[in-house]
């Protein structure tokens, strides 16, 4: 314990490795994808509203709660906690670390194959819109390829974790993560530019509250928990390792704004693409996949963005995946003692293997089902409908409630600015922290049991 903590190599650097592990598949793979398979506009609304209402001032709780005690997520709340309780909710985060990145590095994994596919040139040679999902379905029927393109992907992700939280992590955040952002620009502008773009936006920005049902709540909500890294300690252990002169409040509307205007323009880009190909928005997991390969199959210097965009993606998810790994990684380096290298290597390889079945759910396992959900989905469902949700239902009680604000303002304004003293400012934080995000994710979870 007395091991001085690695810190960030300075304050951007909190903001790139927090924005970093926000921003990932998340916003440019689920985000579209839930958003196409729930009738658009509306849940869009609605998942802007629970990031603004419910994932904001959770995010602040969570990263004050880690620079605060400088622990992990365990070992945050024993060390503020009289009930020990408490630490459950900890366990529940190293849980749900454990089950998102199973299912996650699949996802990344067919991020890494379509640079490959990519730099062969294949989505040049698409006739049709069809060739491109055709594409998709078999490759990833093909469960070699899925296992192939996941044991790379993990690979990466546990040599980064291995190095570290500095070299490892802050790096990948500072050049990439602004370059990803030029690409989607020109994607944006390209898909609004595309015939038939219109009823795109459309669907993206024009409600139809018909579409809204009380599972396509729940579904945003647990979104806006996933986008944000919340929930389960991530970014509680990110801001672990935050120097204390820093503003916490700030770094999370920065971390927020960034990673929403993300997803946004990841929606106007695909959903522009999807109308104007005559494709249908609520395909599933493979909207982006056989979206965009269309896109750059049609458009002067595609083959060079092709590559450029999932090679950016692939990366994106790297830097989300790294902080999953590292939630599990600092709670036994820290608590227990163990090697860096020990604990990657040993949970690293569990979650691999779990993740092993989530990539066979496209192929060999694809009829196994419970409920009409493949083990894939029930991995997705389990940690981002639930346990997330719950994670940041008892950190905003804990908080709010038992840790108490007489020692968390305190503890936020170390640091703070001048416009995180402002008592607008903290009153609107008090408020949302201690009655609407618990009361909101209280009533969804009600709801989504069936209670009323
Ligand atoms: N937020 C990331 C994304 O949108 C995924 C992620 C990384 C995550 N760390 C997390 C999700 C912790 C939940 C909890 O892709």
């Amino acid at each position: 314990m007395l091991k001085k903590r690695e810190q960030w190599g300075s304050k951007i650097g909190f903001i790139l490795a927090a924005a970093g592990s926000a921003i990932g598949l998340g916003n440019i793979w689920k985000f579209p994808y839930i958003a196409g398979e729930n009738g658009g506009a509306a849940f869009v609304l609605v998942y802007l509203v629970f990031i603004l209402l419910i994932g904001t001032p959770v995010l602040i709780a969570e990263i004050l709660l880690g620079r605060e005690t400088q622990r992990n997520s365990i070992g945050a709340f024993k060390q503020l906690a009289s009930n020990k309780l408490w630490m459950i909710v900890g366990g529940m985060g190293i849980l749900a670390g454990f089950v998102i990145l199973s299912f996650y590095s699949i996802i990344g994994g067919w991020a890494v194959g379509y640079v490959v596919e990519a730099i062969n040139g294949t989505f040049a040679s698409f006739e049709t819109p069809e060739a491109s999902g055709d594409l998709f379905g078999q490759l990833i029927g093909n469960a070699k390829w899925v296992i192939g393109m996941h044991t790379i992907f993990f690979g990466l992700v546990m040599s980064l974790v291995y190095f570290g939280v500095k070299r490892g992590i802050e790096f990948g955040s500072k050049i990439l993560m602004p370059l990803l952002f030029v690409i989607l620009v020109i994607l944006m502008i390209r898909g609004i530019t595309l015939e038939g773009a219109e009823a795109g936006l459309n669907f993206m920005f024009k409600p139809d509250w018909s579409k809204i049902t009380g599972d396509s709540i729940l579904i945003a909500l647990g979104h806006a928990f996933f986008t944000l890294s919340l929930g389960m300690g991530a970014m509680l252990t990110y801001g672990s390792y935050m120097p204390e002169d820093s503003d916490i409040t700030i770094a999370s509307l920065q971390i927020v704004f960034l990673d929403t205007l993300i997803a946004i323009m990841a929606g106007i880009a695909i959903f522009t693409a999807v109308f104007a190909s005559g494709l249908v928005p609520g395909s599933g997991p493979g909207l982006i996949f056989q979206t965009l390969p269309i896109v750059f199959a049609e458009m002067p210097g595609g083959y060079i963005f092709g590559i450029l965009f999932f090679l950016l993606l692939s990366i994106a998810a790297v830097t989300s995946a790294i902080s999953l790994l590292e939630v599990v990684v600092a709670y036994f380096v820290d608590e227990l003692n163990w090697s860096r290298k020990k604990a990657v290597f040993i949970f690293g390889g569990i979650i691999y293997l779990v993740g092993i079945p989530s990539g066979l759910s496209f192929n060999l396992l694809s009829d196994y089902t419970f409920n009409g959900l493949n083990f894939f989905d029930l991995a997705d469902f389990l940690a981002s409908n639930i346990l997330l949700p719950l994670g940041g239902l008892l950190i905003s009680i804990f908080v709010a409630w038992i840790w108490g604000f007489e020692k968390a303002i305190p503890a936020l304004l170390k640091g703070a600015t001048k416009m995180s003293h402002n008592n607008m400012v903290l009153m609107s934080w008090k408020f949302f922290l201690k009655f609407v995000a618990p009361v909101f994710i209280f009533i969804i979870f009600l709801h989504s049991i069936g209670l009323f």
